[in-house]
């Protein structure tokens, strides 16, 4: 008898983040035996709604509702202890048995004063970046600087008090007006510590050795994307980046699975564009159809409850980001949204100082001075939350779908969102 082949997936965020990959794990989970989140921490917001409820996960994988998944949170994230224990508690609260979680003893922890780097660092910028002040940035400066704690330690709590005194000792110096607030001192953490070792410590695993076991059965294993590559370190809009790279190559990298490994990469698109916090964004519409389009499509942070900027949709990112991930398949999400609305446009090139611009600059500096070229589309009036097939979607519906296909040449269309559910999916 042949052997399995293992499958592996990367669910990538194609845009700026949010542009909800929550429901598309969710949906894609159902046939997966393993989820793995593979970097960043709570800065990300993933909003799934399934026949248990709605939920809110900001660092616990998608996979959750299903205790015969393994949901892993990989040694390339960034994980606060007090954060994964409210989300446990929360989804028993709502009702979710049989949590088939596992951490791996790489991951960082983020700390409480890695928060508090976070708000200073903004306060102290000449231009904000609009961080989540969740302190991933300052929780993956501590790793690269290998004054990091790996969430291994929780197992051991005698040693992670010690090696924690150590960590604030250092960090301390950093400290340029003298005054040293209660989280850099160790007794701050004294009950933490107790408490993350006593409700987490089960938890953290070799997650190694759990993904080379499912590889060798030929498991199907999905790499959740958090965030998305417009605001990875190295391929984004830097400084107005995360922390981390939300990019295929950054998911690989963060789960710890080989990429020889990888079957296929999903790239996540909304059907119009949405940034949180600063930096260029060509295509935002800033009038009354701007303020429709967030109320319309609740674009508010899931994790900040800040406004989110939103836009149309802008082919030269997407190009951009086919580029960096060179998508097997894309899936358009969100569609219903744009259903009323009074404008349609994609952008398909931009104009920079009066020169044409076919590529996406990630040098923020110009692309805050690029203006988007369109390509008007004729706006629909039909309600799509029934839609079943493409062919049942409105013609002008049609036409869009496929100019933003066009957008990312050589992937293939794999699903159409129409509504927040798990079955509002077009199946292409
Ligand atoms: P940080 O990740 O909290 O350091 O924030 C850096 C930038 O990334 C800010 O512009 C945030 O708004 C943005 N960001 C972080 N996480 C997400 C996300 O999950 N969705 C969208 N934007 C995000």
């Amino acid at each position: 008898m042949s052997k399995k082949s293992p499958q592996v997936i990367a669910v990538v965020g194609a845009q700026w983040g949010d542009e909800g990959k929550g429901k598309i794990i969710d949906y894609l989970a159902q046939d997966a035996q393993v989820v793995v989140r593979a970097q960043g921490g709570d800065n990300a917001g993933h909003t799934v709604v399934n026949n248990l409820g709605t939920f809110k996960l900001n660092i616990i994988p998608s996979g959750i509702f299903n205790p015969e998944i393994i949901n892993i949170i990989g040694p390339g994230t960034v994980v606060n202890p007090n954060t994964v224990i409210k989300e446990l508690e929360n989804l028993k609260k709502q009702g979710i048995k049989g949590i088939n979680l596992q951490i791996s003893q790489n991951a960082h922890l983020i700390l409480d004063y890695h928060l508090y780097q976070d708000a200073l660092q903004e306060a102290q910028r000449e231009k904000e970046i609009g961080t989540t002040k969740k302190g991933i940035g300052p929780a993956y400066i501590s790793k690269f600087k290998r004054v990091g704690i790996r969430a291994g330690l929780l197992k051991d709590p005698k040693r992670l008090k010690k090696a924690l005194d150590s960590v604030l000792k250092l960090e301390k110096q950093s400290l340029s007006n003298g005054k040293i607030p209660p989280e850099f001192q160790p007794d701050f953490y004294s009950k933490s510590i107790n408490l993350w070792s006593k409700s987490l410590a089960n938890y953290v695993v070799d997650t190694q050795i759990t993904l080379k076991s499912q590889i060798d059965k030929g498991s199907t294993i999905l790499i959740e994307g958090a965030q998305g590559t417009l605001i990875d370190l190295d391929y984004g809009t830097y400084p107005y980046t995360t922390s981390s790279n939300p990019s295929v190559n950054g998911l690989l990298l963060g789960s710890g699975i080989p990429a020889s490994y990888l079957t296929k990469t999903i790239g996540i698109f909304k059907s119009y564009q949405s940034r949180v916090g600063s930096g260029g964004m060509p295509t935002e519409i800033k009038d009354n159809l701007g303020d429709w389009l967030r109320k319309k499509g609740h674009e508010y942070g899931t994790t900040t409850g800040r406004p989110r900027r939103v836009g149309f949709f802008d082919g030269v990112a997407a190009n951009y980001s086919h580029l960096i991930n060179n998508f097997d398949e894309i899936v358009i999400t969100r569609l219903d949204i744009l259903t009323g609305t009074k404008k349609l446009k994609l952008a398909k090139a931009y104009k920079y100082k009066s020169k044409l611009l076919n590529h996406f600059p990630t040098d923020d500096h110009i692309l805050e001075d690029c203006s988007p070229i369109y390509a008007d589309f004729h706006p629909w009036k039909e309600d799509l939350s029934n839609v079943k097939s493409f062919h049942d979607l409105p013609k002008q519906a049609q036409k869009y779908c496929q100019a933003i296909l066009k957008t990312v040449p050589g992937a293939k269309l794999s699903f159409i969102g129409v509504g927040p559910e798990r079955e509002s999916l077009i199946t292409l």
